[in-house]
């Protein structure tokens, strides 16, 4: 193996042969997002860029998607898709470094109007196997050279929604292309019956219990754990959960014969994007080193949710999807008596879910006028000023994968009260229950599953944030933890070489030890010396 040098800048962007990736995905921020996945796909796919991998996102053509992305061409028409035939549209994300995005224009994908996967009244959408098969068959076709974008070297699928694709590929007889599953979600599994398979474009040889079968049904996760190369998960504890009965759901069985594929990789966060000194979406700017504004920011925060205006109440946020794995439920058991024994206590609650828990919190808020505030609904902006005004965010959780929203409130100095479960294991290091807080606790972990252990929890964040000195010193080692993405996007790529196809294995190895910024000193691989 040799390596020219290059030049320049412009010769690099002209001669040098990149590595190739296809992240498939049914979420990415700003063309559609529900939850962490989204931001996951898209901080992913431009550090890739930044990392010199060629690389696209191939997402469902949803209604908002097709509005939000930029300079679409057609790339592609696919007549023989479950559910009918699809259009191809290329596109960018101009917002994010001008990423490349595959959309699939669907007749099912352009019903969605407001969530993905849900209708109105919040029942799956009956054509919901058509649709995300629809999309693996896309992304096969597209390894398969049926379309004009370029063949990928490696093909990145992300939950159950691509969850097909490794086994399409296995079938197709396609080894030219690389496979990795990424579980951000193990709950989460596509299981339909299976008298659809054929209707999905399945053979008979998928559906065994070897295959995709998963108590008498099709799982189209347990097909990508089955039959991708590689198969990720976004954090090392979860990595080793889902291969116990408690938080493997059902597929610890086949997770553990698989347990040598399986490759754990934190995810990153957009630092940028979560930045008090620097938000615009706050008011005012704060940083580890001058916090006085971030006081301003609860005083604005204690207006937007209607709370008193007090500077000294512990105001505790919670912000996440309202549902049983994030333990809405216990939060509504343990807030009452914590507002009681704590008389200056504040809670501002932002958030959409069960409609029940959403009932369970807009009561609450009736009950304590002035000391609980709430918002029901999706609101970026608000969220930004949830982390940045409160002191600390409970985040109760019956398991987490990774966890982005605990890290976002520890870069805004606002302590996070926690599940000691997953990717927060790995990433908050924990204050414990009593005494002085070891050097470097950022937060305060709970364990199980009962009220009565999260609100012991809460108890000692209100005990600590009574001392202004150890609190102080608490935000300051959270304001300064480096969740980049610069660690976990090598970890990518270096699985990526791992999968792709011998012939292609040194472009990503290039692009592993070139550095990002610097384009002059990039080498460039001759594959004929
Ligand atoms: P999950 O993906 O399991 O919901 P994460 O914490 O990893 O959990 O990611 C949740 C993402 O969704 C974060 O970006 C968080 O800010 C965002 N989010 C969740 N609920 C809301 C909401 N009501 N308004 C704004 N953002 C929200
Ligand atoms: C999932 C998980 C969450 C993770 C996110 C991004 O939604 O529930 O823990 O942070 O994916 O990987």
């Amino acid at each position: 193996m040799s390596f020219a040098r290059l030049p320049n800048k412009h010769s690099f962007k002209e001669n040098i042969l990149q590595p190739r990736a296809l992240l498939v995905a049914s979420e990415a921020i700003p063309l559609v997002k529900t939850g962490g996945l989204a931001d996951v796909i898209t901080a992913l796919a431009c550090e890739l860029k930044r990392n010199h991998v060629d690389v696209s996102i191939l997402l469902p053509g949803y209604p908002c998607a097709l509005d939000a992305a930029e300079n679409l061409k057609e790339a592609g028409y696919l007549p023989d898709l479950p559910g009918g035939p699809g259009k191809l549209y290329q596109g960018t994300i101009a917002e994010y470094d001008d990423v490349s995005v595959l959309l699939l224009d669907t007749p099912n994908f352009r019903k969605r109007l407001v969530n993905p996967y849900v209708d109105h009244d919040g029942n799956e959408y009956q054509d919901n196997a058509a649709s995300f098969a629809a999309l693996s068959h896309a992304a096969v076709a597209i390894c398969a050279g049926k379309t004009s974008v370029p063949v990928p070297h490696v093909v990145h699928a992300n939950d159950w929604h691509a969850g097909l694709i490794p086994a399409l590929l296995h079938v197709a007889g396609i080894q030219r292309v690389g496979t990795v599953l990424t579980i951000h979600n193990l709950a989460f599994q596509g299981n339909y019956p299976m008298d659809l398979a054929e209707s999905l474009g399945l053979p008979e040889s998928l559906l065994g219990p070897d295959g995709m079968e998963f108590w008498g049904k099709m799982s189209f996760l347990k097909a990508g754990i089955r039959y991708a190369d590689r198969i990720s998960t976004v954090s090392e504890s979860y990595a080793k959960e889902i291969l116990t009965p408690r938080f493997g759901c059902g597929l610890d069985g086949i997770l553990n014969e698989r347990k040598d594929a399986i490759v754990p990789i934190p995810n990153g966060i957009d630092i940028n994007t979560w930045d008090p000194e620097t938000d615009p979406m706050i008011k005012h700017r704060f940083s580890r080193k001058d916090l006085r504004h971030k006081s301003t920011c609860k005083q604005e925060l204690q207006k937007l949710f209607k709370l008193q205006s007090l500077a000294d109440a512990p105001l505790m946020a919670l912000g996440s999807r309202i549902t049983h794995q994030k333990m809405a439920d216990l939060a509504l058991e343990s807030l009452p008596g914590l507002l009681e024994k704590h008389p200056r206590l504040q809670v501002a609650v932002l958030g959409c879910g069960d409609h029940e828990y959403e009932h369970g919190f807009a009561e609450l808020a009736k009950r304590y006028p002035g000391r609980v505030g709430v918002h029901i609904g999706y609101d970026e902006q608000r969220a930004h000023a949830l982390h940045a005004g409160a002191d600390m965010l409970l985040h109760g959780t019956r398991f987490e994968p990774f966890g982005l929203t605990p890290i976002y409130s520890m870069r805004y100095g606002t302590i996070p009260v926690a599940s000691r479960v997953g990717g927060i294991i790995d990433t908050i290091p924990d204050a414990g229950l009593n005494g002085t807080p070891p050097q470097g606790a950022c937060g305060v972990l709970f364990d199980g599953e009962t009220a009565d252990a999260m609100g012991a929890a809460v108890d000692r964040a209100i005990a600590l944030y009574e001392q202004p000195a150890v609190w102080l010193e608490m935000q300051r080692h959270s304001m300064s933890c480096d969740f980049s993405w610069n660690g976990p996007v090598r970890k990518y790529i270096d699985m990526y070489r791992q999968v792709a196809p011998q012939s292609v294995r040194h472009l990503f190895a290039a692009a592993l030890v070139q550095p990002v910024e610097d384009y002059a000193e990039l080498p460039v691989y001759t594959a004929a010396a």
